[in-house]
């Protein structure tokens, strides 16, 4: 994969012509975008269509939570949309992530569309050991959360992860090599952390083995966008 295939720019705004604007800012360096619960709730799936119409592709970030009908559906309908990509919650169970994914397959063969690709979230990076242990009552460490997620994933048929950098080298050992990491928490070392606590730069967070990096701040909130992410281009052109 080259270096811009790697990137996906977190459109973090609500508004649908704010994220327009970003995508039009970018859409020469590269070819993902991720439209998450905020953007999506108040632009709806127009602003999917319209970025697609530009030419690129949408990572649709809202993690399906649901009873396994209800989340097959909705994969039907984010495959209807053609987003290049979305996401469900491993927490959801097997059987849900399963009928997920051949929701997907169903949606694509009738429309004649390429299949997303289906990321499982295993634990949110906002979630911490002792978060896990005594408000959601599981006693397993995170690590061992996570790994096991992961490849409960793996075995419903998705094609990936979201997941910290982190935890990238644990679950490509227990996944294999043709699982999909996409992990977010990534900063240069030139940008500020902002709130997230545990980062890896690109260039690190390639290197481990993730295959494609979501990135926001430390290319929107920058005072030369264009220039942050050609920097942050190279750097994983040198990791590659
Ligand atoms: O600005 P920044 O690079 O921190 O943005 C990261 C993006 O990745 C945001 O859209 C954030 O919601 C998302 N994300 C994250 N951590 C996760 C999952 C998603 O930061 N565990």
């Amino acid at each position: 994969m080259e270096p811009k295939e790697r990137i996906i720019l977190a459109l973090d705004v609500s508004g649908h012509e704010g994220a327009l604007d970003i995508v039009k800012q970018f859409k020469d360096h590269i070819d993902t975008f991720k439209v998450g619960s905020e953007l999506f709730t108040s632009a709806g799936p127009k602003i999917i269509q319209d970025i697609n119409a530009m030419g690129k592709k949408v990572f649709l970030d809202l993690k399906f939570h649901d009873i396994p009908n209800t989340v097959s559906r909705s994969a039907h309908a984010a495959a209807e949309l053609g987003v290049f990509m979305f996401n469900v919650h491993t927490m959801g169970g097997l059987e849900m992530m399963k009928q997920a994914a051949q929701g997907l397959v169903k949606a694509s063969l009738k429309k004649n569309i390429k299949r997303p690709k289906l990321l499982g979230v295993t634990v949110l990076t906002s979630i911490d050991q002792d978060i896990l242990r005594d408000e959601i009552g599981i006693q397993h460490r995170m690590a061992t959360q996570v790994k096991h997620l992961a490849k409960l994933a793996l075995d419903a048929g998705l094609d990936g992860v979201v997941a910290s950098p982190q935890d990238i080298e644990m679950i490509r050992s227990r996944c294999g090599s043709g699982f999909l990491i996409v992990t977010p928490g990534i900063r240069p070392s030139w940008a500020p952390p902002d709130d997230q606590k545990r980062t890896m730069t690109p260039k690190q967070a390639i290197a481990r083995g993730a295959d494609y990096l979501v990135i926001g701040r430390s290319v929107t909130a920058q005072p030369s966008p264009i220039k942050a992410l050609e920097l942050i281009l190279k750097e994983i052109e040198k990791a590659g």
